[in-house]
């Protein structure tokens, strides 16, 4: 039995073969409407979340199957003190395949050791978030063609942000992928990922504080919101919030065939002049995580 932790849980081939499978599920969706007859899908999900809960129940459903689970904590048993694990051993006797959302780093992997089912990672605290990754992924080479050869600025909350950590450490194991870490001080990528993940591989990247200094040469421009609930202090955020906000004339400085990609929710870091841009990609973004949150299911439940 397999799960989805992190996002190298998956070799380069495997993930290859999963956009391939999103891909053809994309142009023939009646071909999987029934794959998932009579499975059943639960998601456990103890923070907000809008797009990855209901894209995946959106998945289950286009697959034939049905979802059954929670959206916040506060209406599980978790409010009552209940363990991640004991939660876990319940949901394996209703369902056959488990999405979580937690905002503690490693409680999907502690699920995944107790669970009969396989378990994916819809976020966990500011650590990763693998199937925004494949949607990220998807995203970009249906737009470039491939996931090799190209300059990424990820811009914003790189601290906190944990689509942007699954992100990097994913997009390293392709040639040729440039990365431009554009943030405040403050909200600077972890240790973790500096060294652990682009030193270690002798990734070719810079950190940058200004938008307009470096918008030219990207390929990609990956926009992330600042993570108020990570936030220690209100003032600290205030502070941050509005630190990048791309513009229509920021964008005059940027390649005519240069994308621009977001996790969502938006709050202000794209001002919605934007949206009409051919470059703006962020929704095209959310139609794709379907698919891929589609192939992973088939995926995981061997019926791929
Ligand atoms: C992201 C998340 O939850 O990490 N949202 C999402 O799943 N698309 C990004 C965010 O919340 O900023």
């Amino acid at each position: 039995m397999r799960h989805l932790l992190n996002p190298l849980d998956f070799s380069v081939e495997e993930t290859n073969r999963l956009l391939d499978l999103a891909r053809d599920i994309k142009d023939h969706p009646d071909q999987y409407a029934h794959k998932c007859d009579g499975k059943r899908l639960a998601t456990l999900f103890y923070e907000p979340s809008t797009r990855t809960r209901l894209s995946f129940e959106a998945a289950m459903m286009n697959l034939g199957g049905t979802v059954l689970g929670f959206s916040s904590a506060q209406s599980s048993s978790a409010s009552k003190g209940e363990s991640v694990a004991d939660t876990i051993r319940v949901v394996s006797c209703y369902a056959n395949i488990v999405a979580m959302r937690h905002p503690k780093e490693g409680a999907p992997a502690v699920a995944a050791q107790f669970s009969k089912v396989p378990v994916i990672n819809a976020g966990d605290g500011g650590h990763q978030h693998p199937t925004q990754t494949l949607a990220d992924m998807m995203t970009i080479r249906e737009l470039r063609g491939s996931l090799e050869n190209f300059t990424i600025g990820l811009c914003g909350d790189l601290k906190f942000g944990r689509t942007v950590h699954s992100l990097i450490s994913s997009l390293i194991r392709y040639p040729g992928v440039k990365f431009v870490l554009i943030s405040p001080p403050e909200l600077r990528i972890p240790d973790s990922i500096r060294e652990d993940v682009l030193n270690a591989h002798n990734i070719e990247y810079k950190e940058v504080e200004k938008l307009e200094d470096v918008i030219p040469e990207l390929d990609i421009l990956y926009m992330t919101r600042v993570q108020k609930e990570r936030f220690f202090n209100e003032d600290d955020y205030l502070r941050m919030k509005d630190f990048y906000i791309l513009t229509e004339s920021k964008l005059a400085l940027a390649k005519k065939d240069m994308y621009i990609l977001h996790p969502l929710p938006r709050v202000n870091e794209i001002s919605v002049e934007v949206d009409k841009d051919p470059r703006a990609q962020y929704f095209t973004q959310v139609q794709y995580a379907v698919y891929v949150r589609e192939a992973l299911i088939l995926t995981l439940l061997g019926l791929a």
